[in-house]
């Protein structure tokens, strides 16, 4: 009688959200796992259901922030925070290594959607949709003017873009698609292929008053905080056109209110705010403010792709292989 090898034990981890059905399906045959969450978990509700269930791994996102101050409280059973986001904003990586815990993220897959929804709000914002929209849930029930609502022209106009990784590049491909002439500034010039026909600009300082559309592609954190402010923002010529699809954070929303009521900008487009899930409700008020609920990778391919490369960070976490985007502190 031939016995067979025992079958290896399937990894143990929670999710603070329930994720796609793609994701799911392969949770419930791979992994052993708790019942997904009806609401994404509060920091210390998984901390709590990590330490119950005697997870290794704990798949996250921004709304399941871990810092410092909660680092101690993770159980001794997690070995893995695989975070199903490219940013790590809401992570403190440094302080989880010296904990002995790995990190992984989900970088690339979510660069073309992201820069989709980058265009969609450049083009949101130029054409007034939030005023359009209005316009026609109300009824519409008369012709608009021909000088009524008049948005601003994409086609030829100067983009610049701040930070030039994955996802600047990806906007900046799909901005040659408009005829759009790209300034792009980031701390080093980048090789030719990579820069899709935009010209870099070594300071921020001389490229802001030569852009008609600016929009940020930058991480979050304490040297980035507030980087767009009053200053800032009365360096970009009058009437132009301010785009956040990276960090609340990077942005002094007092400053771009004041500068959205004034005309120093025409129209900002936003993805991101500094206090989600409950952004300033005067920013949200304004007409000229085109506004979505932070929704980079919101599409059924990029959130299955980003919940798949997490679990493929977790299944070679296990099996004691190098992580496929393990991240360093
Ligand atoms: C990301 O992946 O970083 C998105 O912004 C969601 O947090």
């Amino acid at each position: 009688m031939t016995t067979s090898a025992p079958l290896p034990a399937r990894p143990r981890i929670i999710r603070t959200m329930k994720l796609p059905p793609m994701v799911e399906a392969r949770i419930a045959e791979c992994f052993e796992a708790p019942p997904p969450p009806s609401q994404p978990l509060q920091t210390a509700e998984a901390l709590r259901l990590a330490e119950e269930f005697g997870a290794s791994a704990i798949l996250l996102t921004h709304a399941t922030p871990l810092f410092a101050d909660m680092i101690p409280q993770i159980p001794s059973c997690v070995k893995l925070i695989a975070t199903v986001s490219v940013g790590l904003d809401h992570l403190d990586v440094a302080a989880l290594a010296e904990r002995g815990i790995m990190v992984s993220n989900t970088p690339d897959v979510l660069t073309d959607c992201n820069a989709d929804l980058t265009m969609m709000l450049i083009l949101g914002a130029s054409r007034r949709v939030t005023e359009m929209s209005r316009v026609i849930r109300e009824g519409w029930g008369r012709s608009l003017a021909m000088d009524e609502l008049l948005g601003l022209r994409v086609t030829g106009k100067t983009l610049g873009i701040v930070g030039m990784g994955r996802i600047g590049q990806g906007v900046a491909r799909r901005a040659r698609g408009f005829d759009m002439n790209v300034l792009y500034n980031n701390r080093r010039r980048l090789p030719e292929d990579l820069e899709y026909g935009a010209s870099w600009v070594r300071d921020l300082n001389d490229m802001l008053p030569r852009c008609d559309i600016l929009s940020l592609h930058l991480p979050g954190g304490d040297s980035t905080d507030s980087m767009m402010n009053a200053e800032t923002f009365s360096q970009l010529p009058k009437g132009a056109i301010f785009i956040n699809a990276a960090r609340g954070r990077l942005v002094d929303e007092t400053a771009l209110i004041a500068a959205l009521k004034s005309g120093q900008l025409a129209a900002a487009g936003l993805d991101v705010f500094r206090n989600e899930p409950h952004p300033n409700p005067e920013l949200l008020s304004l007409p000229n403010v085109f506004a979505t609920p932070h929704i980079g990778s919101c599409t059924v391919e990029t959130r299955s792709d980003m919940g798949m490369l997490a679990l493929d960070n977790v299944e070679a976490f296990i099996a004691g292989r190098p992580l496929p985007t393990g991240v360093t502190a």
